[in-house]
This record gives C-alpha cells, structure tokens and sequence, in this order.
C-alpha cells in the first residue's frame, strides 16, 4: 500500500513513550495509571449546566481572536489575578494552552533560531519548536538546585544571535517547582540584556501548596514588551476536553499571532469560549476544593516515594512528583515500562522532559487518592525484589 510522502520535518520528531504509554492503560484494565497531566475530577457543574444551555446558540464560528465578552473578561482576570494591565487587542484565545504556544513560536521564530528551553520542562514544548523548525537548547536544571533556574547557567546557553526566546514555566510540570519574584527579576534582566522575548507558560497558577505564591513575570516594571503570558482552562476548571487557553502580549505580536492561529484553527470552539466567560465568574470554592485535595494526595505519595527508595522533594505547585531513580537504574524509560509490565503503575520516564530528566519518573496525582495508595504498595514490592 502507498502510505505518502512523508516530511523529514515530521520523521524527524523526537522518539516520545507518552503514546505507548497511554495504549497500554487502554489496553490493560489492571494499570493504575500515574501516567497522565489532567484533573481526574469532572469540570465544575454550573459550567456544565450553563454549556448545556448555551449549546444551541454555539453552533458558529466566533471572531478567530476569540469572542470579545471572553476576551474582556480575561483582562479583567489577568488585571485582579495576575497584575497584568492590558486591553482585549492584547488578548487571543485559543484551543488550548498548547495551540498558543505552537502560534506564539511560529510568529516569533524564523527556522534555525533558537529557543531556550529549561530541562526537565514540560513535553510539550519541544516537539512544536521542531516543527517550526526553530532549535531547542536545553538549560539543564539540578535536584540539587530544587529545580531551579540559574540565571548564570541560563547566560551560558545564550547565542547572542541566534536565541530568541526563553520559556519558563512556573509553576513547573514536572518538577513542582514554584519561581520567586527575585528570580524573575534577575532572568528578566537577562531576557532584556539578550533581547529575547519570555514565554511565560502558567498553565498551573492556580494549584499552589503551603503558602506558595504565583507570580506573573509579565507583570514585573518594563516587561510589557518582553513577555507573552499563556494561561489555559485546562487545570484550573478541569477543563481539558473543552480545549479553551489565552494568550496575552503585545499588541503587535497578538496580532501577528492571531493570523497564525485564524490558519490553523479558524477560532477556539464557541460553546468552551460560552463556558469560558462563565467560569472566570464561578466561585472560587471549586477551585480550592480541587487544589486541598491534590494538597491531601501529595502529603500521601511524596513521603512514600521517599520511603521506599525513590528520592522526592515536596513540589510547590502543579500535581506531580519527579523522583529520581538512579539507586535502582541508571535507565528512567527501561524503569517505567518495567515497572508497568511487572507492577502495573503507569509513570512517565524522565526522558519525556528533555535530556536532564534521565535518571527520574514523574508521578501525577490527579489521581484518586486510593488508587494511589494501591499504585505505592505495588511500587514498593516491586522495588523490593529489584
Ligand atoms: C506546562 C503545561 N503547559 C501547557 C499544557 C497544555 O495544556 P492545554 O493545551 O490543555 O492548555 C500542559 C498540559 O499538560 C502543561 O502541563
């Protein structure tokens, strides 16, 4: 059979395991699954509710920036929220965090530029720069340094032609961890001295732990210019299947932008934005319960992780923890798959956040707090017998 031509530019994609991965929970009913980044928790009934009686009047495109009502609430939003004063111009909703993302590369990059990507970081990020055929550099980070970003570390991996943007990403998939506002201030700096522009990916603002505070580094004195914010429904309201995110950044860029998103998408679906405006209203009760009983799972599996062998720091932020594996194996794919096949709990290698995350499984705990506990006493037999 003829398949077609295929394009180097996608044979040439990175090898990921998150696909097989995600087959093998399907296929084997006995996997409790630590594997995927989503609430396990239903979107919030009201949402719901008020979809269901939105739903006949969604069924047109809306102006591809997104509709104005969404786009104004979300400047009310970013304003109470994150201390970002902006206008809807500065402002364009998209399918997701991951599709703004993937715009926000294409308007900013001409192939063979650079990207500054901190590793471990989320999996998201590379495959999209490799599609627009601009190049990642990897800026490693240590267990050592709680994950964090260093900005003398960052200046080292600068090309001072060729790196155009930085991604952070806070707080962080996978590590947990959560950046203070000196530390901005200090890789603010850096991005103005290089003149590159910040993605600033806060696709977890909301799920915070002991007293950790989010900051928005587009809202730092000066960076107005410097730095695109990108936010998504995803995690907030469980909210993933609807595919709603926002991005907002200057005013050119977004409409720069927008042309990139208006060819791949035509709009973000109508009924999410509908849903969109009315979760950014909803209570905030929906949120913090979801965020004390992620709070409650992790207190759970962080000292067991610890226990059993698999050192884990207490993550500030987000629903994961990254553990490192080496005292079992130097090989974080060969250890998740054989934990799946012998233990049945389903983690993610390392490897699946860039080259510095070998050596380390990432758990998610959106995930029932019993499963969990089931997940841990499997993972500590299992590692008994290694
Ligand atoms: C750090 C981070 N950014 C972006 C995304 C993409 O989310 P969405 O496209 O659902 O907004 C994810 C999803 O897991 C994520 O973990």
């Amino acid at each position: 059979m003829h398949e077609g031509h295929i394009s180097e530019r996608d044979l040439q994609l990175p090898h990921v395991e998150f696909p097989e991965i995600s087959r093998r929970i399907a296929l084997d009913k006995k996997i409790i699954s630590l594997g995927p980044g989503e609430p396990d928790f239903p979107t919030p009934k009201p949402l719901i509710d008020y979809g269901k009686k939105m739903l006949p009047k969604a069924t047109h495109y809306s102006e591809p920036q997104g509709m104005i009502e969404l786009r104004e609430a979300i400047v009310k939003k970013l304003y109470k929220e994150n201390n970002i004063d902006v206008t809807p111009d500065n402002v364009i909703v998209t399918c997701g965090s991951q599709e703004a993302i993937f715009s926000a590369l294409l308007a900013a990059l001409d192939p063979t530029e650079q990207v500054l990507v901190p590793s471990p970081g989320y999996a998201g990020y590379v495959p999209a720069i490799d599609l627009v055929s601009a190049t990642p550099v990897f800026v490693p980070l240590s267990r050592e340094n709680s994950f964090e970003l260093n900005s003398d570390v960052l200046k080292r991996h600068i090309d001072k032609q060729k790196s155009k943007v930085l991604i952070l990403n806070s707080p962080a998939n996978p590590t947990g961890n959560v950046m203070s506002k000196k530390l901005m201030e200090e890789i603010a700096d850096v991005a103005i001295d290089n003149d590159m522009l910040i993605f600033s990916d806060e696709a977890y603002e909301h799920i915070l732990y002991d007293g950790a505070k989010h900051v928005s580094i587009g809202s730092l004195n000066g960076m107005e210019d410097h730095v695109l914010t990108f936010h998504t429904f995803s995690k907030s309201y469980a909210m993933c299947g609807f595919r709603l995110g926002y991005c907002t950044g200057p005013k050119k860029f977004i409409h720069e932008m927008n042309k990139d998103h208006h060819y791949i998408t035509l709009g973000a679906p109508t009924i999410s934005q509908m849903i969109g405006v009315k979760a950014l209203t909803l209570d905030k009760k929906y949120i913090n319960s979801m965020v004390s009983e992620y709070k409650r799972r992790c207190d759970l599996i962080v000292p067991r992780l610890n226990e059993i062998g698999l050192p884990t720091l207490q993550p500030k932020g987000a629903f994961y923890t990254f553990s490192d594996i080496t005292q079992y194996s130097k090989d974080s794919s060969k250890f998740s798959f054989e934990l799946m096949e012998k233990a049945k709990v389903a983690t993610i290698p390392g490897t699946e956040f860039g080259p510095y995350g070998q050596g380390y499984i990432r758990c998610s705990f959106a995930t029932a707090y019993d499963k969990i506990e089931t997940a841990l006493d499997k993972m500590e037999a299992f590692l008994k017998n290694k």
